[in-house]
């Protein structure tokens, strides 16, 4: 007899196989659970009923292809996301930068830009904003455009307001952006700093030496051997005695690297490389 679950994974392999040689995007070490979740909503947009009906899509229809791959890149954020971890890094983390000439920073997976816009903010505020480079990078197109815009709808204001205020901000928090209609605009004095650019962790080289690296709720929907991987992309992309940010249901323990690594701060899920 046969086995449904059995037959369901011999069709998601083909059809990340698929997408893979077709298209060049590789989801195959893509956490499972999740990834299964994301293909059965895009079945269920498509009508179909089966898995493998999807691979003709993939094979031939490009504007499909394009929405099932923004659809498979869950793009959730927020300013002063866990703020308890803006406040760590902005009370323990950024003042070891002080004497450097330069600081080079990496956001590896900054979806629509909130995250970085945060930590551009606290820069800002300690005053070593203006000795910073910083990169930004998602492998979703569409989020890089909304992110390099730094335009939010107003409702999100109270919210991202909460959390400035929580993660230890002490300016107005007003006074970085200015309202249109619906939407505001964070100003230009806070985006100068900041290259938006596509990146693919799973086939993409390393950065220069970045003396900080965050890298936040990406490494969840990647399996052990991509979150390894991405782990050597960091290392090799980090100086001696710089801090990697994880999301706080991620970690470096377990992984091969983790002996090269100090906890520097256990809740907030922040590593130093020793
Ligand atoms: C949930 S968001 C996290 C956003 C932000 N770091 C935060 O913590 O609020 C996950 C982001 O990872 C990106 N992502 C997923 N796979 C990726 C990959 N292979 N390369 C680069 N970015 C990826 C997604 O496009 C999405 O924008």
């Amino acid at each position: 007899m046969k086995n449904p679950d059995k037959t369901e994974q011999i069709e998601i392999d083909m059809l990340l196989e698929t997408i893979y040689r077709q298209r060049g995007y590789d989801f195959r070490n893509y956490a499972r659970a999740s990834l299964e979740r994301r293909v059965r909503t895009q079945m269920d947009s498509f009508g179909l009923k089966y898995i493998s009906e999807l691979i003709p899509y993939m094979l031939y229809d490009d504007a499909t292809f394009d929405s099932f791959l923004r659809n498979m890149s869950i793009t959730v954020t927020d300013m002063f996301r866990d703020p308890h971890f803006f406040k760590a890094l902005r009370t323990q983390v950024i003042p070891n930068f002080a004497a450097l000439p330069y600081i080079k920073i990496w956001c590896a997976g900054c979806a629509t830009g909130e995250e970085v816009y945060s930590l551009a903010i606290i820069l800002k505020e300690v005053g070593l904003y203006d000795r910073c480079q910083i990169y930004a990078t998602d492998y979703n197109t569409n989020s890089l455009d909304i992110a390099k815009n730094g335009q939010y709808p107003l409702d999100k204001m109270k919210q991202f307001i909460t959390n400035y205020n929580k993660a230890g901000g002490n300016k107005i928090f007003g006074d970085y952006y200015h309202a249109r209609y619906n939407f505001v605009k964070l100003h230009k004095g806070i985006r100068e700093k900041i290259v938006f650019s596509h990146h693919n962790l799973v086939s993409d080289s390393v950065f220069g030496e970045m003396n900080l690296i965050l890298c936040r709720n990406v490494l969840i929907y990647f399996n052990q051997i991509l979150q390894n991987r991405v782990f050597t992309l960091f290392n090799e992309s980090l100086a001696n005695g710089g801090f990697l940010c994880l999301g706080t249901r991620e970690s470096l323990e377990f992984s091969s690297l983790e002996p090269l690594y100090k906890k520097e701060l256990v809740k907030q899920k922040i590593f130093r490389k020793k």
